[in-house]
C-alpha cells in the first residue's frame, strides 16, 4: 500500500459531532437515546443521513424493508461494492452508540476519502438497516434478515408493534417504504463497527475487538394462563396464579442456566400481565425470554432445559405454559479473510487488539450469509448498553473508524 494512504486517518472531531448531533434526535433526558424503529424520530434521523450521504456526492437507494443503501462509486466497472453499515434505531432507554456508531463512522470513511479525493476500484457503500434492535418489532435484524433472504417480506412487513401498527404501514407512513427489491447482489467484503456492548475490551485496556464471530440468540414468548379472581376473599390455596407459575419457571431456569455454563445468558426482558390490574389475580401473563450461547450444543442445551422445566412448572401449579419460539439465530462464525483484513489494519494502525466472539446480535449475522463479513468492536464505559449512560470515549471510536477505512480500502483496493 502506497505511504500516502498508509498515513490516511479520518477526522476524530468530524466523527464526534455527527455522533453528537444524531444524538440529539430522540434524545432523553437522562442523556440517552429513544429512536426506536420507524418512529417520527427514527424518520428524523433517516432524513439527516441521507442529507450528509448526498452532501458528498452518494447515490441514495431504498428498498422495500426500508433499508438505505448510500454509494460511492468506484472506478472499474464490474467490481462488487464493499459495504459498511448498522442500525440508526435504538432501544426505549437507548444510548447514543449502539448502531448509530457503525452508521456514523461508514460516514466518515467516505468524507474523509471525499475531503482527499481518494478514488476506490470497488464501490463502497453504506446501510442503515432497519430494526435492528428488535424492541419495537420482533424480531431484530429484520431489515438485514430479508435482504439476506432469512425473512420473507411478507412476514416481516406484517410485524405488529404492541399497539397492533405494522413494519409496512409504518415504512409507508415515514415515507421509507423504497422501490427496490430487498435482495442482495454480489459483495466483495462487508465490515460492521460497534461498540463492545459488554466489559472485555475496557477490562484487558484494549482499543479494538477483531471480531470472529456472534453468538446464538433464541427468542420466546412464554405465556401463562391461570384464572383471575378476586385479590382479596380468594384464598391463596385456591388460586391459579399465572404469575406465581412465572416466578417457580424463572427461578429454577436462572438456576440451570448459571449452573450450565459462564458462558449462558438468559434475559426476562419484558413481562405484561392481563387484564393488568393490581387486585386481580391476572388471568394471563407473556413473559418475553431471551437466551443466548455461543455455541450451537450450548444453546441447543438451554431450549431444551426451557422446555423441560415448562413442563415440570405446569404440572406443579395447574396454571398452563404455553412456550412459542419467535425467533432463533444461530452461532454465526465471521470469514477468515474479513477478519484478517481487520486483523492487518488493527496491526498497521499499532492499537492495541484481541480477537473476540460478539455478546449482541448485529446485522452482520444476517449479512454474513450472502456475503464475507467481519466486525471492529470499541471498548464503552463500564462495558455498559442497552442503558442512557452507554458512553464511549472519542479516541476509542476514532481508532475503530480508522480500522474500518483501512479495511475497507485493504478490500475495495486503490
Ligand atoms: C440486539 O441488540 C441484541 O443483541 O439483542
Ligand atoms: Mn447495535
Ligand atoms: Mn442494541
Ligand atoms: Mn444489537
Amino acid at each position: 500500500m502506497e505511504r500516502s494512504i498508509q498515513a490516511l486517518r479520518i477526522d476524530g472531531a468530524r466523527l464526534w459531532d455527527s455522533l453528537m448531533a444524531m444524538a440529539s434526535i430522540g434524545a432523553t433526558p437522562a442523556g440517552g437515546c429513544n429512536r426506536q424503529a420507524l418512529t417520527d424520530e427514527d424518520k428524523q434521523g433517516r432524513d439527516l443521513f441521507v442529507r450528509w450521504c448526498r452532501e458528498i456526492g452518494c447515490e441514495i437507494r431504498v428498498d422495500r424493508m426500508g433499508n438505505i443503501f448510500a454509494r460511492r462509486a468506484g472506478t472499474e466497472a464490474g467490481i462488487a461494492p464493499v459495504i459498511t453499515g448498522s442500525h440508526l434505531d435504538t432501544q426505549p432507554t437507548g444510548g447514543k452508540f449502539d448502531g448509530v456508531y457503525g452508521v456514523l463512522a461508514g460516514l466518515e470513511v467516505l468524507r474523509t476519502l471525499e475531503d482527499k479525493g481518494i478514488k476506490t476500484r470497488a464501490p463502497l457503500e453504506l446501510v442503515v438497516w432497519t430494526n435492528e434492535e428488535g424492541a419495537r418489532f420482533s424480531p431484530a435484524m429484520i431489515g438485514s434478515g430479508v435482504w439476506a433472504g432469512e425473512f420473507t417480506l411478507e412476514y416481516a412487513h406484517s410485524r405488529a408493534d404492541k399497539s397492533g401498527k405494522t413494519i409496512g404501514e409504518e415504512l409507508a407512513r415515514i415515507g421509507y417504504l423504497g422501490e427496490l427489491a430487498p435482495e442482495p447482489g454480489p459483495v466483495t467484503a462487508a465490515f460492521e463497527a460497534h461498540i463492545e456492548q459488554g466489559p472485555i475490551l475496557e477490562k484487558q485496556n484494549e482499543t479494538i475487538g477483531v471480531v470472529t464471530g456472534v453468538q446464538g440468540i433464541r427468542w420466546y414468548d412464554v405465556t401463562f394462563r391461570g384464572k383471575p379472581c378476586h385479590a382479596g376473599p380468594t384464598p391463596m390455596a385456591d388460586r391459579r396464579d399465572p404469575v406465581q407459575a412465572l416466578a417457580i419457571l424463572c427461578e429454577r431456569l436462572y438456576s440451570e442456566v448459571k449452573a450450565y455454563s459462564d458462558d449462558a445468558r438468559m434475559t426476562c426482558g419484558d413481562l405484561r400481565a392481563e387484564p393488568g390490574s393490581r387486585n386481580t389475580v391476572p388471568e394471563k401473563v407473556v413473559l418475553a425470554l431471551d437466551l443466548r450461547h455461543p455455541k450451537p450444543d450450548g444453546l441447543e442445551h438451554l431450549h431444551r432445559t426451557l422446555y423441560r422445566l415448562a413442563e415440570q412448572v405446569e404440572e406443579a401449579a395447574g396454571v398452563t405454559i404455553d412456550v412459542r419460539e419467535e425467533w432463533h439465530s444461530p452461532p454465526v462464525q465471521f470469514d477468515e479473510s474479513c477478519v484478517a483484513a481487520v486483523s492487518a489494519a488493527v496491526e498497521r494502525l499499532g492499537y492495541s487488539h484481541r480477537k473476540m466472539v460478539s455478546g449482541a446480535g448485529h446485522d452482520s449475522v444476517y449479512v454474513s450469509r450472502v456475503a464475507p463479513v467481519s466486525m471492529i468492536f470499541v471498548p464503552c464505559a463500564g462495558g455498559l448498553s442497552h442503558n442512557e449512560a452507554e458512553f464511549a470515549e472519542p479516541a476509542h471510536l476514532e481508532a475503530g473508524c480508522n480500522v474500518l477505512m483501512h479495511a475497507m480500502l485493504d478490500r475495495a483496493g486503490i
